[in-house]
């Protein structure tokens, strides 16, 4: 079982938005996931919590439990399991980090965000778990044409000490009406840009803790109904595949 910590020192970067957005992905996509809320604002149980699923796959905990809620994970066959932080107390968030395969340092690609992603930053290389930084809230692409608020922020992170992600999140209201009908933006509409942003992160993370693609996934009823073509869950599963593979 993979652990990842998705942790941002400053409030409203999009810890909560990374978190469920990837932990329904992964979920959609037929790993077995548990999302661990572990903010006392309890954002991530807010969406999720009204699920009839809720009890498999969302726990409220602190950091003092990580050790038991991860063996228990590992009893029940977890393959992943992503830690929504809050944005202190740091000693909490340190021992999540430690004890974490990934941790992703979520920040948006603003000048006062990217000031701040140094700290996340400084904290993650207390500890010996490697790291990721990710943008999220980017506008999107004119064009075809990255924005220059985009690219200065990645000229800006590529001189800190920890990766940044190729996939970025850009600022899509997809993710409010997900959130809104309880669910993440890939459930929401696989078909969307905000589904294909997440699922591309998805497959660079992936990659990242070479968690193996599943190989038969149960199809959800909702999706199942679906009249398009394709299979949204077959894509899913191609894209992660292409870079997994
Ligand atoms: N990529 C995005 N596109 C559109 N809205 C977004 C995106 N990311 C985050 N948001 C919105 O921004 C707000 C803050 O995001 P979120 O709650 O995920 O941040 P957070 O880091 O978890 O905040 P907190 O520090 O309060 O826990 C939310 O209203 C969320 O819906
Ligand atoms: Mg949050």
């Amino acid at each position: 079982m993979k652990t990842i910590t998705v942790n941002s020192r400053k409030g409203g970067a999009g810890k909560t938005t990374v978190s469920v957005s990837l932990a329904m992905a992964a979920r959609q996509a037929g790993l077995r996931v548990v999302l661990a809320d572990m903010d006392p604002l309890r954002s991530s149980s807010e969406i999720l919590r009204s699920r009839e699923e809720a009890s498999s796959m969302l726990i409220e905990a602190n950091a003092g439990k990580l050790w038991v809620l991860q063996e228990n994970c590992k009893r029940n066959g977890c393959d992943l399991l992503v830690i929504d932080t809050p944005t202190h107390p740091e000693s909490e968030i340190i021992h999540c980090m430690t004890h974490s395969d990934l941790v992703l340092a979520v920040t948006r690609p603003t000048f006062l965000d990217l000031a701040a992603v140094r700290e996340t930053i400084a904290l993650v290389q207390r500890t010996p778990t490697p790291g990721l930084v990710v943008l999220n809230q980017c506008p999107p692409k004119r064009n075809g044409e990255e924005n220059p608020i985009v690219i200065d922020a990645v000229q800006r992170l590529r001189f800190g000490k920890l990766p940044v992600a190729k996939s970025v999140l850009r600022s899509r209201i997809a993710y409010q009406h997900a959130f809104a009908s309880n669910c993440g933006v890939t459930e929401w509409d696989v078909n969307s840009e905000a589904a294909a942003d997440v699922l591309w992160l998805l497959a660079e993370i992936s990659k990242h803790l070479a968690l193996a693609p599943p190989k038969s996934v149960p199809l959800p009823r909702t999706l199942r109904r679906r009249p398009q073509g394709v299979s949204p869950v077959r894509a899913m599963q191609s894209a992660l595949r292409r870079l997994v593979g």
